[in-house]
């Protein structure tokens, strides 16, 4: 099944249960309260409260998602910072007659998964909330009977903590609740989030009387288990990106699986959020794009592509995504002109001071250092231009590590000695 293809069942499967379908909102939110759009209820998070939906109180989506949380795992198999999330939602519960809580959003999630797409009750496994006695909230034993009742046997059930099965809020306040997910292949696929309290800005919980309900399924994650892949990185959302970076023949794909993986998932992220209408800067989101190209050019130093790669490339993603974001193509251009100018600039800092700092950190670990001495990260980012992000993630390539704490004091010290302003003209990475 292709991706398209599983979208399309997505969609139609919600359409035809009373779902209205919302286009994807951009990545950048209304929400001030965060950077990017981390979920797919974001766009709809006031009709969980007081306002009331236009669209009725049955939606379905798919999002276009951006997650920086999990950047250091970025190259394993299912771990990326764009993607896209299949979600269906429900609100004011039991008040609106069209609305719905655990019992169909449970009986949805295990119709769609099982019966359409065919997924076999042995690869799967569910959570389920069990319960936190510091906030009051029993054991989410409703789920917990829902399940059984449709024929999962309950040694695959198993129960979260809070950490793992309580979802929420987005910002700053908002509605949460507790979780079921469906785990297929050991790989959690679908969030299922029941919204039945507010946290407010102290993080109290206060019960709704209205509540709702709010999925969020890894588009990624469930092409990844629908096409048999062994990675996010070989469905076909990814692999002609994959294979466009090995196009020339310029490195061994076996060494540098990793590498190629993280430059695919950072390509992807700059098109989008170019795309949406960031510019790399040096705070906040522009910040966060700045991170991802500085990255992207660097790797791509190790695997010898040169620059034609990205032009490529960029064609490539956009061809993938343009039949459902058609604006992608209309920016095109602008795109390349933002990765070009930024490549353009680190390039310089890139060709000289890079190399100098892997071999640096070579040397640290031959003599035997456990840690990256502070005064070295700190000379690196005051005098040279190179931010510790850059140094650490060099450092964590060769199984070393920065003392931050070291590091930190260096910052102090320096202050102390002398007032000399922190060198503004030199990024931070
Ligand atoms: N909001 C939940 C999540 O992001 C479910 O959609 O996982």
């Amino acid at each position: 099944m292709t991706h398209q293809e599983i979208r399309k069942k997505f969609l139609d499967f919600f359409e035809k249960r009373g779902h209205k379908i919302i286009p994807s909102s951009l990545l950048v939110p209304e929400d001030k309260s965060v950077l990017f759009t981390t979920a797919g209820m974001q766009q709809f998070k006031k009709y969980y409260l007081d306002n009331d939906s236009p669209y009725g109180n049955k939606i379905a989506s798919i999002q276009k998602c951006l997650r920086t949380v999990d950047i250091d795992e970025v190259g394993d198999e299912s771990h990326l910072t764009f993607f896209e999330m299949l979600g269906n939602f429900s609100f004011k519960f039991p008040e609106a007659k069209d609305s719905y809580f655990k019992k169909e959003a449970i009986k949805h999630s295990y119709d769609l998964i099982v019966n359409d797409f065919g997924v076999p009750l042995r690869r799967i496994k569910i959570s389920v909330f069990k319960g936190d006695d510091k906030n009051d909230i029993s054991i989410d034993q409703e789920s917990l009977e829902i399940w059984k009742s449709l024929g999962i046997p309950e040694e695959k059930i198993f129960f979260g903590e809070i950490k793992d099965n309580f979802w929420g809020p987005t910002g700053e306040e908002g509605p949460c609740g507790p979780t079921t997910e469906i785990h297929i292949d050991g790989i959690e696929v679908w969030n299922i989030v029941f919204n039945e309290y507010y946290c407010n800005k102290e993080k109290h919980l206060i019960p709704l009387q209205r509540k709702g309900v709010d999925t969020g399924m890894g588009l990624e994650r469930l092409v990844m288990v629908l096409q048999g892949s062994k990675s996010v990185f070989e469905t076909d959302l990814f692999s002609p990106i994959i294979t466009e970076l090995r196009n020339k023949n310029l490195y061994d794909y076996q060494s540098n699986q990793k590498f190629e993986r993280i430059i695919s998932d950072h390509l992807k992220a700059g098109v989008f959020v170019i795309s949406d209408g960031v510019m790399p800067s040096n705070l906040g989101r522009g910040y966060i794009l700045r991170k991802l190209i500085r990255k992207i050019m660097r790797h791509s130093k190790k695997l010898n592509l040169h620059d034609d790669f990205l032009q490529r490339s960029v064609k490539t993603i956009i061809n993938i995504y343009k039949e459902y974001y058609p604006d992608l193509e209309k920016n095109e251009e602008k795109v390349l002109e933002v990765f070009n100018e930024e490549f353009q600039k680190f390039e310089k800092l890139l060709s000289r001071e890079i190399p100098k700092i892997e071999k640096d950190v070579e040397e640290f670990k031959n003599k035997g250092y456990k840690f990256i001495p502070g005064a070295y990260v700190f000379n690196t980012q005051s005098s040279i231009g190179v931010g510790v992000e850059i140094v650490q993630d060099i450092a964590k390539e060769k199984g070393m590590e920065i003392n931050m704490e070291e590091v930190k004091k260096e910052e102090e010290k320096h202050k102390k000695v002398s007032r000399v302003s922190q060198d503004k003209k030199f990024i931070k990475l």
